[in-house]
């Protein structure tokens, strides 16, 4: 079975309510691949209203593990769903780095977006450190094997492979590379969820823009992309969902 492309945005920590119109306009492009949106928690709501039946879905950013309780600050997996968001990406380098998440933390987070109906967009990717040192692979493998809960399904869970030197700085790995990973993170999900790891699909993240997705997701086992900086503005997120479909 083909896997279909998802273009995904993740907006970070920029967004106010003004900037509705971008999605406005996004939704106005007609797209062949899956077009999630993530914007910050306090926009999921207006943004999903918006989207309504356009096509483009709305997910967030993170999640706690906890359905509810005394977590100041903290959103769940049930009330992004309750806001209307459909998925959630869980374990992103910055949350792994700036909030100390561990592959058990981010684990308990796939299962938490499971266990409210959203689809879990879990990343993974290395350091430059880890690259140069020849880690890359072993990480990946790790960080996959650890933060992917059993019961993955391709319906439920999506892989983000994101190096984390190459996000917001520019630099995108090779695509001999990128087709590296790919095929590896294909392969783990293969001893851990059997053929199904066919169809779950795997999004390279870091520094992609207009100019270089239509390149990315051609390369094989790269089912699209998961787009920080380029998905801010609707005319550049427009090209890149173009580009996968
Ligand atoms: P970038 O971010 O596209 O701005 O590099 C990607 C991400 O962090 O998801």
């Amino acid at each position: 079975m083909a896997r279909r492309k998802i273009a995904a945005g993740n907006w970070k920590m920029n967004g106010l309510a003004a900037s509705i119109a971008e999605l406005q306009k996004l939704t106005e492009t007609t797209a062949a691949c899956d077009v999630i949106l993530c914007p910050p928690a306090t926009l999921i709501q207006s943004f999903a209203a918006q989207a309504d039946d356009s096509g483009v879905q709305i997910g967030g950013q993170d999640c706690h593990t906890a359905t509810s309780g005394a977590h100041t600050g903290d959103v769940s997996a049930e009330m992004l769903r309750d806001a209307g968001a459909t998925a959630v990406i869980v374990g992103h380098s910055e949350r792994r780095q700036d909030h100390g998440e561990t592959s058990d933390t981010v684990r308990a987070k796939a299962e938490a977006a499971w266990r409210a109906g959203l689809m879990a967009i879990i990343c993974v990717g290395e350091t430059e450190a880890e690259r140069d040192q020849g880690k890359a692979l072993d990480i990946v493998r790790l960080q996959v094997g650890g933060s992917l809960p059993a019961g993955a399904t391709p319906a439920n869970t999506v892989i983000a492979y994101e190096p984390v030197w190459a996000i917001g700085t520019g630099r995108v790995p090779s695509p001999e590379d990128i087709a590296e990973i790919h095929g590896d993170i294909r392969a783990t999900l293969q001893t851990i969820i059997g053929d199904a790891a066919s169809d779950l699909r795997v999004l390279y993240g870091g520094s992609v823009k207009p100019g270089n997705a239509a390149e990315i997701f051609a390369i094989e086992n790269v089912d699209g992309g998961l787009v920080g900086g380029a998905s801010l503005k609707a005319e550049d997120f427009s090209q890149i969902v173009r580009a996968a479909g």
